[in-house]
């Protein structure tokens, strides 16, 4: 199985926000933007894998500033990490001034996504090697996620969770 970088999975998808996509304060509905996320981090999962990929967690996500109504928003997604049949998807999303076309960051996710076959068993894909400085601080910060993941979801015993034991070492 031949590695691919995080630029062979990367997605980006730009859209508007529209009236019936928000909230009472009329900006951006946090479900609505959770649904274009994990839209675009599927796709940039089937990219990587080429293999059919579920949504196994949502690990992270933080919404740091309100997205206005007539918003134009941009999410780029990308992979950050493969284990054996998961894969760990960062995104960055944006949103642009109209008149400058400045972009103002205003979210960051992390999902899990894994590959399976027809029958819905997770398969083996390729690994990814990261490239830029930013792909490789992520790329690093894997597994500790992985781990606090797994512990949240109870697939994993607190005690075997060797990369957050580290943290507090
Ligand atoms: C996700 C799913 C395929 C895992 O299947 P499973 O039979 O539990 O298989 P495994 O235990 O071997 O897990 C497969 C991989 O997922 C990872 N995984 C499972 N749950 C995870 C979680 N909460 N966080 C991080 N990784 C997780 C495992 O660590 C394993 O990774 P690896 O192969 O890279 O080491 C299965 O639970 C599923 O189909 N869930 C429903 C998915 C779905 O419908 N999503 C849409 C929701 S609307």
């Amino acid at each position: 199985m031949t590695a691919k970088t995080p630029k062979d999975s990367l997605t980006t998808l730009t859209d508007m926000v529209l009236p019936g996509e928000t909230n009472p304060l009329d900006n951006l509905f946090g479900g609505e933007l959770l649904a274009r996320m994990d839209r675009a981090s599927s796709i940039a999962a089937q990219r990587h894998s080429r293999r059919i990929v579920v949504t196994a967690s949502v690990n992270h996500v933080h919404f740091a500033k309100a997205v206005p109504v007539g918003s134009v928003v941009t999410i780029q997604a990308k992979v950050s990490r493969v284990f054996t049949s998961s894969m760990e998807i960062y995104l960055d999303v944006w949103i642009e001034d109209r008149e400058t076309g400045n972009r103002t960051k205003v979210n960051e996710a992390i999902y899990t996504f894994v590959a399976v076959d027809r029958t819905g068993t997770p398969v083996k894909i390729p690994q990814v090697i990261p490239e830029t400085k930013l792909e490789k601080e992520r790329y690093e910060g894997a597994l500790r996620r992985k781990q606090l993941s797994l512990v949240l979801s109870g697939r994993m015993k607190p005690q075997d969770a060797t990369e957050l034991k580290a943290l507090f070492a």
